[in-house]
């Protein structure tokens, strides 16, 4: 061996531990995974997988997703066995490591052997496929855009108002039952970043509305009329957060159960794509919706 060829293989070892260094095992068979070169749980016949599995639920995951995973007001049901970002243990593997991006789901802080008795504990739950949701899809969505009115508020597709959150991929992270819910009485939980504002000025004036941006000196607040309001802190006599949503409650009376059911149909059935949420990722700084890009020559502008 010349001593140039030393150098080279030294230098090649280098190079992959630096690499590992920077990539850590965890971003590696999270990538392995991904690529399909890992398909299997590695963990899949070790029978603590799934007691561990669901102590590490319990801990980092139930607030959102639920009690033994069957859904919560912040997060999907995992035990429907239809999976919107892949249901292979690989594909679930990737989910939990990298979070979604552009939604509320994080992600994972925990080794990739946490990670796998996870998927374990999540493959135990077995798919005990919920009733499909009742109700009329298509009435659904007229009622939305109609008489309903909700699209005077909320997003589809590129269509609606700006008040409330974008409903475009509602589906993929709501239960049906959280979302009748939502409808019926919107205060009982506030969608996160959504919530609800009310300012006093030194003038007197008072401001009520969605708080849109905050930093140390200045807050906007967007009102009802989708008017955006930009208030230096040092202007504002009073700033309280009242917990009431800004959505009008639905009950029985206006808004019958039939309509709700319609509703709920086609609310649940908006569950999008991964891809749809890496875009959004994309765009989420610039507070344009994904379906508003792909819709964009309708915009007046355009
Ligand atoms: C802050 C709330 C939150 C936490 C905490 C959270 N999730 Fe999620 N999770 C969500 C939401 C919301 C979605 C739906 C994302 C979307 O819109 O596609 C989701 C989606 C998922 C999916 C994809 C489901 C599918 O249909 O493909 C999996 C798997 C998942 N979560 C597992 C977990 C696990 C395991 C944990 C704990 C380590 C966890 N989540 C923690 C909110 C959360
Ligand atoms: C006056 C504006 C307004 C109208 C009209 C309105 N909403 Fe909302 N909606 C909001 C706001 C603001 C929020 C966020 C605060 C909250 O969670 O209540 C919200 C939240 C929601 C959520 C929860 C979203 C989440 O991420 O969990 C759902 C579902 C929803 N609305 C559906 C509807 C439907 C269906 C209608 C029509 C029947 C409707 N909304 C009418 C303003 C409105």
């Amino acid at each position: 061996m010349t001593v140039t060829t030393i150098h080279r293989t030294r230098m090649a070892a280098l190079v992959t531990a630096v690499l590992a260094l920077v990539s850590g095992p965890s971003a590696r068979t999270a990538a392995r995974a991904q690529a399909g070169q890992v398909t299997q749980n590695p963990r899949a016949a070790d029978p603590t997988a799934v007691t561990e599995g669901a102590a590490m639920f319990r801990t980092f995951c139930a607030a959102c997703h639920g009690v033994g995973a069957r859904g919560g007001t912040r997060g999907p049901d995992l035990t429907t066995g239809s999976w919107v970002h892949g249901g292979t243990d690989a594909a679930i593997f990737a989910t939990i490591m990298r979070g979604v991006p552009g939604t509320e789901m994080p992600p994972a802080v925990l080794e990739e052997e946490e990670v796998w008795g996870l998927v374990a504990c999540l493959r135990s739950l077995g798919a005990s496929a919920s009733p499909p949701v009742a109700g009329d899809r298509a009435a659904g969505e007229r009622l939305f855009f109609g008489d309903a009115a909700c699209s005077r508020c909320h997003m589809i597709g590129g269509r609606g108002g700006r008040l409330g959150p974008d409903l475009s991929r509602i589906g993929a992270a709501r239960t049906p039952g959280v979302l009748a819910e939502a409808i019926r009485t919107p205060s009982a939980h506030l969608a996160t970043g959504f919530e609800t504002v009310s300012v006093v000025t030194r003038a007197g004036a008072t401001v009520t509305g969605v708080k849109r941006n905050e930093d140390t000196f200045s807050l906007q607040v967007m009102d009802s009329a989708e008017t955006l309001h930009f208030f230096l802190k040092e202007n504002l006599k009073e700033v309280t957060y009242p917990r009431r949503s800004l959505m009008p409650d639905y009950p029985e009376a206006r808004l019958d159960s039939t309509k709700l059911r319609d509703l709920v149909a086609y609310l649940a059935s908006l569950r999008g794509s991964s891809g749809a949420a890496s875009a959004i990722a994309a765009t989420a700084s610039g507070q344009v919706p994904y379906a508003r890009l792909l819709a964009a020559s309708r915009e007046p502008q355009n």
